[in-house]
């Protein structure tokens, strides 16, 4: 089946935060993409509203199969039903797992640049928040391992990893998701991964992605996986997500966190995960083919187009990371916005200013027309 990424579907005024917060902007910038999700979610939710009763739901027998079948198929783990725990979206289990694992007083850690949540959940737990820089290597992004040892405290009780990494694009080799599992038993840290983007990687040959799930027992026992059908599929909207967590006494701990913080997880929802784990592989595979194209089609443009600003290529993401450092101005964001009419996402939020963060998970004539008015703006 074809499937068209090309024809631009009008959000504006669609009551979607990325068009409307500021409709007289033209937007690149919060993490979602401009396609209609795949057909066969759109029939499953067809269905289901055909339905047309819409009480309290829970996770019905066919979302617990293709989550089963999902995480065997494409994960390569076997993970009993009870080591799940379903949840409205990921930021809340970030969130969770600060205030379930660190007592006032005792710390988070992560790496930056990283998705601005990561830099606020220590907020909802009163607890500080230690971040180390990720740094370059002739092998691309990495952990300053030296660094993360001298800010690690005796009190640090969770460490926040993103990978696929948000908004680097870095999918971590084996050998440095393994060391990190180390750092964290060295340090008896709870590591919760987040692998909200782990169905975008474009060669999954040339940098397979390591999920928690693939960590020997030892580690297994102190890992938390964050996973979501919410980004690939588009529908992020809608609000899914699920942790799975083989230690019961963590799992324990986790679960008893949300208290009564968090509201039941819509009935819509279970029915688009389950189409999308259990239909949606042949629409992700042209999806990853056409956001390649995106890809490379923006790094040749700023290679070549956009003096000031680089680029590198990312191994996963529909999200660009665009160092401005070169543009010598103080809010290379800000610029764009007032110069080009461009919403994009400030590096500051990621915790690195002069940088910018472009979203082009979207037609390739709109990426196009965007970076265009960053070419001009410059
Ligand atoms: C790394 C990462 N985690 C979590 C989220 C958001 O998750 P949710 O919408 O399920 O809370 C995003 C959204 O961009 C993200 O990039």
């Amino acid at each position: 089946m074809i499937y068209d990424f090309d024809t631009p579907i009008a959000r504006r005024y669609s009551g979607s935060i990325k068009f409307d917060r500021h409709p007289e902007l033209d937007p690149f910038w919060v993490a979602d993409m401009d396609f209609a999700s795949a057909p066969a979610i759109l029939e499953a939710l067809h269905r289901r509203v055909d339905h047309g009763v819409f009480g309290y739901a829970q996770p019905h027998d066919g979302l617990n199969e293709a989550i089963f079948c999902y995480l065997r198929d494409r994960r390569g783990a076997s993970v009993p039903l009870e080591h799940i725990i379903h949840l409205g979206g990921l930021v809340p289990a970030l969130s969770l797992a600060a205030r379930a694992f660190c007592m006032p007083g005792e710390a988070v850690m992560t790496c930056s640049p990283v998705y601005p949540p990561f830099l606020g959940v220590h907020h909802d737990a009163h607890v500080d928040l230690l971040t180390v820089d990720h740094v370059l290597t002739n092998n691309g992004w990495s952990f300053d391992w030296q660094a993360m040892e001298r800010a690690v405290t005796p009190v640090t009780r969770v460490f926040l990893l993103c990978n696929p990494q948000n908004p680097l694009g870095r999918v971590f080799p084996r050998a440095e998701i393994e060391r990190l599992a180390a750092f964290c038993e060295a340090h008896d840290l709870v590591l919760v991964s987040d692998e909200i983007h782990c169905d975008l990687v474009f060669d999954e040959t040339a940098t397979p992605h390591v999920s928690g799930l693939d960590l020997a027992d030892h580690f297994a026992r102190r890992t938390i996986t964050l996973l979501s059908p919410s980004k690939t599929w588009n529908i992020a909207g809608l609000g899914f997500a699920y942790a799975v967590i083989p230690d019961e006494t963590l799992r324990r701990k986790f679960a008893a966190a949300r208290g009564h913080t968090l509201t039941e997880i819509n009935a819509l929802a279970y029915y688009a995960a389950e189409a999308a784990y259990r239909h949606g592989e042949p629409w992700r595979q042209a999806l990853i083919t056409y956001l390649q194209q995106n890809r490379d089609t923006l790094v040749e443009f700023i290679r070549t187009r956009c003096p000031g600003l680089s680029v590198m290529p990312g191994d996963a993401t529909y999200l660009a990371w665009i160092d401005a450092r070169a543009m010598a101005v103080d809010n290379p964001a800000a610029h764009f916005k007032k110069n080009a009419g461009l919403f994009l996402s400030d590096g500051a939020s990621f915790g690195w200013p002069d940088h910018i963060r472009f979203n082009f998970g979207c037609p390739r004539a709109r990426m196009l027309e965007g970076l265009e008015k960053m070419a001009r703006a410059l």
